[in-house]
Parts: C-alpha cells; sequence; structure tokens
C-alpha cells in the first residue's frame, strides 16, 4: 500500500496512462494507478514541480536519455528478470533450435549467428543465451556470434554495460559455470570476454525504434527472445511488434516468448510448434 498523499486523481492518472502506452506500448493497468501515482510524486518531487498540470507538459514535452519521460520510464518498469530464465525453454532453445542453425550455417557455408534479446533488463538473458551458444558450438573461436540486448529502461541498459552483478543474482547458475564464465570483482562477479565479447547492449523503444531502415543491424536475425514484455502491451501492440520481428528474422528464423504470452498466427504469420518450455514461432 502506498501512502495516500500519493493518490493520484483518475483524470491525472488517465492522462499519463495513455501517454506512457502511445510512447512505450506499455498500458498500466487500473489496479496499479496508485504505484504510478507514488512514482509520479517521487518524480514530481525530484523536480520541483508541484502542479499535477505543469507536470504533465513537462512530461509530455521531454525528450531524449535525459528527458523526463525516460526518467519515469526508468522507473515504472519492471526488469524482473534472472539468468537461466525458463531453463525447459531454453534446453529447447539449445537442443532444437540453435543445433538446427548451427546446421544450416554450416551447409551454407556461414560462421555468423545474430540473436537479439529484445527487452533484455538487466543482461542475464543476454549473457545466458552467450554461455548456451559458447558451450554448443564445438569451435567457437570458428564462430562471429553476435548478441545484441536493448531495452527502454537507460537504467537497466547502464548495468548491463558495467555488468557487475552480485552474488546473489547467481542463484540459478551452476558452481562450475560461474567459475568459468565470471571473475570475481569488487561488487560481485563480472562476465569474462568469452561472453561479453559476443554482447553488445543499446537503449531501444520497441514501439519507436523498431525500423529496420533506421537500424539496419535489426535485419538478419536468426534468433529472437521477446520474453516477459509482451504481458505489458495491449494486443494490437503485441501483433504489431510481431510483424516486424517476422521482417527481421532471416527465413526459418524463430521468435521466443515469455510462458504467458503468444503471437495471433491469423495475423501474423509465424509456424507455431510446441516445444519442452512453451511455443516457439518461426519464419517460413
Ligand atoms: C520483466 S523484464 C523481462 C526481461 C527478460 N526478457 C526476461 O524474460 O527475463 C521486461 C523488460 O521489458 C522492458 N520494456 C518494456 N517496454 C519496452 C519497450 N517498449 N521497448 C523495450 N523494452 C521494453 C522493461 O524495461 C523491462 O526491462
Amino acid at each position: 500500500m502506498f501512502d495516500k498523499s500519493n493518490d493520484i486523481e483518475l483524470k491525472d492518472f488517465l492522462l499519463i496512462r495513455d501517454l506512457i502506452e502511445a510512447r512505450s506500448g506499455i498500458r498500466v493497468r487500473d489496479s496499479r494507478k496508485d504505484y504510478l501515482g507514488y512514482r509520479v510524486r517521487e518524480r514530481m518531487s525530484a523536480t520541483g514541480i508541484v502542479d499535477f498540470e505543469e507536470y504533465y507538459f513537462f512530461l509530455k514535452y521531454s525528450s531524449g536519455d535525459a528527458g523526463e519521460f525516460q526518467l519515469l520510464m526508468n522507473l515504472v518498469t519492471v526488469q524482473e528478470t534472472c539468468f537461466y530464465r525458463n531453463t525447459d525453454q531454453l534446453r529447447s532453445f539449445q537442443d532444437i533450435i540453435l543445433r538446427g542453425i548451427v546446421d544450416r550455417k554450416k551447409a551454407e557455408g556461414s560462421n555468423h549467428i545474430k540473436v537479439w534479446s529484445a527487452a533484455s533488463s538487466t543482461g542475464e538473458e543476454a549473457l545466458t543465451l552467450a554461455m548456451i551458444i559458447n558451450e554448443t558450438l564445438d569451435f567457437p573461436n570458428a564462430w562471429r556470434v553476435e548478441i545484441l540486448g536493448t531495452d527502454i529502461s537507460t537504467r537497466a541498459v547502464d548495468l548491463c554495460r558495467k555488468g557487475i552483478y552480485p552474488k546473489e543474482r547467481f542463484d540459478n547458475l551452476p558452481k562450475d559455470k560461474l567459475a568459468k564464465y565470471f571473475d570475481v570483482v569488487e561488487g560481485g562477479y563480472r562476465a569474462k570476454r568469452i561472453l561479453s565479447d559476443m554482447i553488445s547492449f543499446e537503449h531501444f523503444n520497441l514501439i519507436k525504434d523498431i525500423d529496420s531502415v533506421r537500424v539496419p543491424r535489426l535485419k538478419n536475425m536468426d534468433v529472437i527472445f521477446c520474453r516477459n514484455v509482451f504481458i505489458y502491451f495491449p494486443q494490437e501492440t503485441q501483433q504489431a511488434i510481431a510483424s516486424k520481428f517476422l521482417e527481421l528474422l532471416v527465413p526459418e528464423g524463430h521468435l521466443l516468448l515469455g510462458n504467458a504470452e503468444s503471437v495471433d498466427i491469423r495475423k501474423v504469420p509465424f509456424i507455431m510448434t510446441f516445444l519442452p518450455g512453451g511455443m516457439i514461432y518461426q519464419k517460413v
């Protein structure tokens, strides 16, 4: 429960909720009204603005990574993640999808694999994928693996780039992997170059920035992981982003979503297959 003094009037909540949805796709549920009010009050006191209307216009006309909208987004987005999240799905990725990609690439005479962690939060998903890929390839050094990790939260992307994780974040990770892939540093553990050399992290808004003309490196993705973010978007936004993913994947490329998420394949023509750990979507 939040302090009553943080209450936000319904009309003010609706204004900010709609602005957040228009710019980020995130639909803040009515049940989160008090939470949003609390965060808005926090930002109002940080900016010294006492009048709600003044704050709303300040928010609406702000831009850039240091702008007010971004700072509010850094507070309202949910960064919950962990290493090896949904291990069954990752096993399917490793045993079926990745091994298939490796065979196909070898047949094509290519050594290039591109994977996108499209809502990478604080980076654990991208690092997990780097470990899995490294374990799967017979001769990892002979491959050019590019993992792109992106997120709307600049705070999360800064943490990814710093790359230091406290010990408790590794509860899911077997001890041998921790020793093999991470160095002990002040404040926790940091990925060794064998992982970090594969990954780059960027600030990216799935609503605004998903345009391969403006961002050519998004093209020709072999696999896109977009897990546990569609749940925050309304259905039509989910379908619009899934259509973009379809364009950005190579033929036979795969899309993996979170367990509670799906694509309506009547609207976005992926082939859907059920594997242990959940549905996978393939471009034909
Ligand atoms: C719950 S985390 C999921 C992290 C990771 N994919 C996983 O499954 O463990 C959701 C992430 O989506 C990000 N996000 C929300 N809206 C976004 C948008 N429009 N563009 C990019 N990232 C977004 C949030 O900042 C947050 O880090």
